[in-house]
């Protein structure tokens, strides 16, 4: 990995650090410079081990992160679930979790850590949407309006935090072969060519593309880039 934003003696907290896009934004902060606290509910050594939806998380995150870290600039909201499920036969259970973890927890992530992000010189909130903050697909009810619900926070944060200095903005992925998709994949390769053949660069995202584009969102050249969603999906939906 190049450097390129020079993040160094900036502090950030990564989401869903263990795997995937958290696991290769942690790694790429921490090429460019910064100090990275990871937080995953599949916690090992390298990451606090927390639900993100648990009572009380939020503010045990932002404590952790805060005796580690000294601080904060960078607030990466990236844990997240998503799994096909049928309108027919599709539990209460199952959007409550969905929800909590996608969305919710994003807000309270957020709020928790806001004494922080005001006293940063170059704080930073990005959030995780998906393309599926922009549409909708068979089986992606609670997914989907998850993610809906994530850029609609961005955009309000952006609006409500501006006046501090506060930058939000919300990437976006398509298919990245992550935890996520790669079961999905395995059980259905006519899902993976899908996604392939959508994009006119005729492959899947890596983490590491995502990572890239968080890593730019969180320098100083990202300074006047606010309120925004931003696609990271090879052109995949730039067309029918
Ligand atoms: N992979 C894709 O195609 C894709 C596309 C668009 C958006 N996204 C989003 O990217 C984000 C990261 O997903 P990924 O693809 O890297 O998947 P992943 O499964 O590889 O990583 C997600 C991580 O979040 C952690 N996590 C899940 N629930 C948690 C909880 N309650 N508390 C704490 N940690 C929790 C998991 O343990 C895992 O390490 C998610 O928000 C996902 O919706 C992924």
């Amino acid at each position: 990995m190049t450097i390129r934003y020079g993040l160094a003696g900036m502090k950030a907290i990564v989401t869903g650090a263990a795997s995937g896009i958290g696991l290769a934004t942690a790694a790429r902060l921490r090429v460019e410079g910064a100090d990275v606290f990871g937080v995953d509910i599949a916690g090992d050594g390298g990451v606090l081990g927390i639900d993100v939806s648990a009572p009380g998380a939020s503010e045990a995150i932002i404590a952790a992160a805060l005796a580690q870290l000294g601080g904060l600039d960078i607030l990466v909201c990236n844990a997240g679930i998503s799994a096909y499920m049928a309108l027919e036969g599709h539990d209460d259970a199952a959007w409550d979790n969905t929800l909590a973890i996608n969305l919710t927890a994003v807000f309270r992530l957020v709020r928790a850590a806001l004494p922080l992000l005001k006293a940063s010189h170059q704080p930073r909130i990005i959030t995780i949407g998906s393309v599926m903050s922009s549409y909708g697909d068979a089986g992606m009810a609670a997914y989907a309006a998850s993610k809906h619900g994530v850029l609609g926070l961005t955009r309000s944060l952006a609006t409500e935090l501006g006046p501090f200095g506060i930058t939000a903005n919300c990437v976006m992925p398509g298919a990245v072969l992550t935890g996520i998709t790669a079961p999905a994949f395995a059980a259905n390769p006519e899902f993976e060519t899908y996604w392939r053949e959508k994009s006119p660069l005729k492959r899947i995202a890596t983490p590491a593309d995502i990572a890239s584009v968080i890593a730019f969102l969180a320098s100083d050249d990202a300074r006047f880039v606010s309120g925004h969603g931003i696609h990271v999906d090879g052109a995949a939906t730039a067309h029918p």
